[in-house]
């Protein structure tokens, strides 16, 4: 197809849309012309289809694809197969310390090189065309819709969908394992859990043979009350091996040391499942430090307004509360851990946490002291 010029000034008369003998241009041309729509240039990118040129594009839009679901497969293969569990302090030398980066790196990869594909496509294959049109309303008539199947059935043909089969073939082939890539996480739903989300490294039972968990800082130094000043806040892991990694995700807890004024309240506003267990120490009260919306490290304390801040989407929650959510997207409070000090002079945790730590998932057990406040 040869270029079309046209300007302002030289509008294109009415053509009889009933002749037979109309090109697909004409009609696509004709219907521009009823919606005020003026070609101000048009020309097919190869002015003749199939050379070398062409095909030489064809062949790096294809590659693009093809290497896109390469690396969709590849996401969906280290998704399902690739080690990610914890097991102890790893070093860049263990395969699941390279878990994410691997599962990043693909699905990045694939969505790059599948966007670069569809964008050459349309700069390097595609006519190039600059069109002016005017907003109209309306409704669709009979000739209007043939314009409209004209101008579908050109786009068709100027992307050239059934003159590069190859090129359409890449492109299935690089969005069906993308496609997979999408919905493969969802196959993570069918693994069942277990007791991850509702026990924690603070459980007797599970992880001490019964006997109360002792509290420690990240060093393993075993926290004392007068490790703490008034008003100071640490945060501590359950005194465990590899109690202070992810091997236990959902421990860490924020120990702090209220002023006795601020303790006095938070007595007067604990919850009776709370009171029940006497959940306090002293002035000490221990709450979780994973946010309960998804999960960051909730951990500036405002000791003025008696505040603990999650950086991530700014909750707030209010620590004289039972740490009930003030403000910002998180919807529960943070659990408090009962505490206690041992005949050492050490803190431990009288049980794991009441209610589950850290964001809400579907089968979450739900206690009626959570939902009167
Ligand atoms: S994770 Fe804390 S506010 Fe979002």
């Amino acid at each position: 197809m040869s270029a079309h010029n046209d300007s302002a000034h030289n509008e294109p008369e009415p053509v009889d849309l009933s002749d037979p003998k109309l090109s697909r241009f004409e009609v696509y041309k004709e219907g521009l012309r009823r919606d005020d729509i003026e070609i101000i240039h048009y020309e097919p990118r190869f002015a003749k289809p199939g050379t070398k040129a062409e095909k030489r594009m064809e062949r790096i839009v294809g590659g693009l694809f093809l290497f896109s679901g390469l690396f969709a497969t590849l996401f969906v293969v280290a998704y399902i197969w690739w080690p990610w569990e914890y097991e102890g302090a790893a070093t860049w030398r263990d395969p699941q310390t390279w878990y994410t980066p691997i599962l990043g790196t693909t699905l990045g990869l694939s969505l790059l090189l599948f966007a670069v594909g569809v964008l050459t496509w349309a700069k390097k294959l595609l006519p190039v065309e600059e069109l002016v049109q005017d907003r109209h309303d309306g409704g669709s008539s009979p000739e209007d819709r043939r314009i409209a199947e004209a101008t579908v059935d050109g786009l068709v043909e100027d992307m050239g969908l059934k003159r590069r089969p190859f090129l359409v073939k890449a492109a299935l082939l690089g969005a069906a394992p993308l496609g997979l890539a999408a919905v493969a996480p969802l196959g993570a739903l069918l693994k069942d859990p277990g007791d991850m989300l509702t026990v924690t490294g603070w459980n007797a039972e599970k992880y001490n043979d019964g006997d109360p968990v002792q509290v420690m800082m990240r060093d393993g130094a075993l926290v004392r009350p007068d490790m703490v000043s008034v008003g100071g806040q640490i945060t501590v892991y359950p005194a465990l091996d590899h109690g202070a990694t992810n091997q236990f995700p959902t421990s860490p807890v924020l120990l702090i040391h209220l002023r006795a004024a601020d303790a006095e309240i938070l007595r007067g506003n604990l919850y009776p499942m709370y009171q029940d267990v006497d959940a306090l120490w002293g002035n000490f009260v221990a709450y979780s430090k994973i946010c309960t919306h998804v999960g960051c490290p909730t951990s500036l304390y405002e000791q003025q307004s008696q505040r603990l801040l999650c950086p991530c989407h700014q909750s707030q929650f209010n620590v004289v509360d039972n740490a009930a959510p003030i403000f910002g997207p998180a919807t529960r409070h943070l659990p408090i851990l009962p505490l206690d000090v041992d005949d050492d002079g050490v803190f431990i945790a009288k049980s794991d946490f009441l209610v589950p730590p850290g964001p809400a998932f579907w089968n979450r057990p739900s206690l009626p002291e959570e939902d009167e406040k």
